[in-house]
């Protein structure tokens, strides 16, 4: 299968050797900055190489564009690609405006191509282990917490970062993203969210929150809280603690999940050239996406998947410590 990807900043050197492995050919890239390609090429990189993303999806006969540019693009390209006949994989978040949902879900609809959204830490055996055990007895209560640093330093390395027009949010848009949309998965759609969303560290850096917490709760009576923060000196696991109804306790701490203080370890590792806390899940996504194309299977993070997460940080950054509805 013939694939581009647009964007060849950070996260895209994971993509790359993912499409390989999956059985695609990158034929073509795109990045609006030309000192990104000229690094692409001199890497070894051999592609058709625009600068302009619409000119690419014109030219290329393209059965897969590799969406990795920052968070405000994500709209308008999935919907300009999934036109052009093209599948679709989009870096998470799907987007970052609730406007946004409706036009993108439309489009995939419209278009008869499939729309995958990246939430590789889905495929974490320590996930895929928590929903087989959720299945059997459901969680009736849940805490999920990401505390890491990111500093100044780290909003100067993109002027997209730290901005509500071009991020969308901080930390839970960004960071926390995965970890809520694995709570969201094993939890079930909240019906309510009560939140508060703060500039603890870099007041007058950023425009965005770096902290966050939320109280996610059910018609049923069931909850769950959560919090976020970047403003910590180091960045520590991410956790999530879930009590099912048959009153155990599951634990998921990094590639670790312990039930009722029984921990089993599965190896997550990390793919070369990568961050640690990505993780080694683009992969299994990414191969995942390519034979369900290939055998014409429904993806399972289509962009109903990938808006559910996004509707829940909407709606922390909406709650404004009040609980409001989120359905
Ligand atoms: N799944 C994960 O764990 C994970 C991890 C890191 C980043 N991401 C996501 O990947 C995306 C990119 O993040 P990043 O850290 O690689 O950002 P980055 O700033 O390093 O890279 C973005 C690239 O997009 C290019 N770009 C900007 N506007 C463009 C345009 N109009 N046309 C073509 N190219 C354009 C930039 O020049 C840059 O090379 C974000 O959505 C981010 O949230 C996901």
């Amino acid at each position: 299968m013939k694939a581009a990807i647009i964007g060849l900043g950070c996260i895209s050197v994971l993509h790359r050797p993912a499409i390989a492995l999956a059985g695609g050919e990158l034929v073509a890239v795109c990045d609006n900055d030309k000192a990104k390609l000229d690094r692409f090429a001199a890497k070894g990189g051999k592609a058709t190489m625009y600068t302009d993303y619409r000119d690419m999806l014109a030219r290329e006969q393209l059965d897969v564009v590799h969406i990795c540019t920052p968070h405000y693009l994500h709209a308008e390209m999935i919907i300009d690609a999934l036109r052009a006949g093209c599948n679709v994989l989009c870096e998470k978040p799907l987007c970052i405006r609730e406007e946004d949902i409706d036009r993108i879900l439309a489009a995939e609809a419209e278009s008869g191509r499939q729309l995958a959204v990246c939430h590789q830490n889905r495929y974490n055996q320590s996930s895929v282990e928590a929903l087989r055990l959720i299945s059997e007895s459901p969680a009736v209560s849940g805490f999920g917490y990401v505390v890491w640093n990111r500093d100044a330093a780290y909003y100067a390395s993109g002027d997209w970062r730290g901005k509500w027009d071009t991020e969308g949010g901080g930390v839970m848009i960004n960071q926390a993203l995965h970890t809520l949309d694995l709570m969201l998965l094993l939890m079930g759609d909240p019906d309510t969210v009560q939140a508060t969303c703060e500039n603890r560290r870099l007041s007058g850096v950023i425009e965005v929150e770096d902290t966050a917490s939320a109280l996610f709760r059910y018609a049923d009576g069931r909850m769950f809280n959560f919090y976020a923060s970047n403003a910590n000196a180091a960045d520590f696991p991410v956790e999530m603690v879930l009590r099912t109804a048959d009153k155990r306790t599951l634990t998921l701490t990094g590639a670790t999940l312990a039930v009722d203080g029984e921990a089993a370890s599965f190896s997550h590792g990390k793919i070369e050239g990568g961050k640690s806390e990505w993780g080694n899940g683009h992969e299994a996504l990414i191969s995942d996406f390519y034979s369900c194309i290939r055998e014409n299977r429904p993806f399972p993070i289509n962009g109903k998947e990938g808006a559910r997460v996004v509707r829940a940080i909407l709606g922390m950054y909406r709650s404004n410590s009040e609980e409001i509805p989120l359905k």
